[in-house]
């Protein structure tokens, strides 16, 4: 009998979808300009924020030392580098005061003096890089003599009188020029609240950006050395951040800041929440962003100054995970170092 007579293609249905010998996935990927071509995320310049470490004098320059190529530096210099990455296509930075240690205080009073360490980077960078969105942490770790980032009291840290403080910071921080307020303490209602307090001082189209699902994560180390509060903190910050065991409170989180008045929301750390990501994007299709912390972005500098790790190239594979999972921008010190791999066409 003849066989070709008879021979109907294929119907590719969905019930029925092609199979190996007909389906071969590799052709999409046998040649770069068909995969870059059917490529699904795409990483660019503008989804990137790049948190930076400010600190007191003039012509200041500090390794930190647990994470390679990040910088304290003084306002003067801080503008000249914050210059040179809106040149790379930056848009956007998140600042982080370094406060010296006899400022420090238990009520972490400095938090509220308008013309603080970070008050005065912000005018400074205004007035640099205009044009560059300039991103506030609310939070009082920074300012404490305790570390933590509400006001302590018999071993407890409470709540409401910490976010009247946050809203009085948050207030004198939107003064100096900020863009975005990014309250990252983790106390119940402060997005309402520093709402209400933004919007009765006029200041109602400045953004909100909130760390909703904070988790009380052990890759904040490198961070705390940063900012000079690993030294001071006592105890853990478990009564405000997250367990990372869970995923469904993580949305409660995110409901209540959005229902409060978030304009954006924060997962952090990033990649060991990337499932967190996704499900707030899917669930609720709201901006939201992620913060590749101090302990991811040391973890890999840490293994590429031993060889073991291509920097460039897992740097760009984890941004590239973010916006897959769904995040709309990333808080990533490689910031930099990735506008200028995204310029070269990486
Ligand atoms: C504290 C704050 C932390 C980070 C940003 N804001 C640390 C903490 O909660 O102890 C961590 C960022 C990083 O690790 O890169 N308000």
């Amino acid at each position: 009998m003849n066989d070709t007579a008879t021979h109907t293609p294929k119907q590719e249905t969905p019930e029925k979808p092609a199979a190996y010998p007909q389906l071969r996935l590799r052709r999409l990927r046998a040649a770069p300009w068909i995969r870059d071509m059917v490529q699904e995320t795409h990483i660019r310049v503008t989804d990137l924020i790049w948190p930076v470490f400010v600190t007191e004098g003039t012509n200041i320059r500090q390794p930190v030392t647990s994470m390679p190529d990040v910088e304290r530096l003084s306002i003067d210099l801080l503008s000249e580098e914050v210059k040179e990455a809106a040149a790379l296509g930056i848009r956007a930075i998140a600042l982080f005061p370094v406060v010296p240690a006899e400022k420090k205080t238990p009520q972490g009073a400095e938090a509220l003096n308008p013309n603080n360490l970070i008050c005065r980077a912000i005018t400074a960078l205004k007035k640099s890089t205009p044009d560059m969105g300039i991103i506030a942490d609310v939070a009082l770790d920074p300012y404490t003599d305790h570390g933590h980032d509400g006001l302590l009291r018999d071993g407890k840290i409470i709540n409401d009188e910490t976010v009247a403080i946050l809203c009085q910071q948050a207030l004198i921080q939107a003064r100096a020029g900020a863009d975005v307020i990014a309250p990252s303490d983790m106390m119940d209602g402060r997005i309402g609240a520093i709402r209400k307090t933004l919007d009765s001082a006029g200041f109602q189209e400045l953004l909100l950006l909130s760390y909703a699902a904070k988790y009380a994560s052990g890759f904040y180390g490198p961070f705390r050395d940063a900012v000079n509060s690993a030294p001071f903190l006592k105890g853990d910050k478990k009564t405000y951040q997250m367990n990372p065991a869970n995923g469904a409170e993580a949305l409660r989180e995110v409901v209540q800041d959005i229902a409060e008045g978030a304009d954006m929301v924060m997962v952090k750390p990033g990649l060991p929440y990337l499932d967190i990501i996704t499900r707030i994007k899917t669930t609720l299709n709201i901006p939201t962003f992620a913060y590749q912390v101090s302990g991811e972005y040391a973890m890999i500098k840490a293994a590429a100054a031993q060889g073991w790790l291509d920097y460039d190239s897992c740097l760009l594979e984890t941004l590239m995970s973010f916006k897959r999972a769904g995040c709309d921008g990333i808080l990533t010190y490689g910031a930099h170092h990735a506008a200028r791999l995204l310029r070269n066409n990486y």
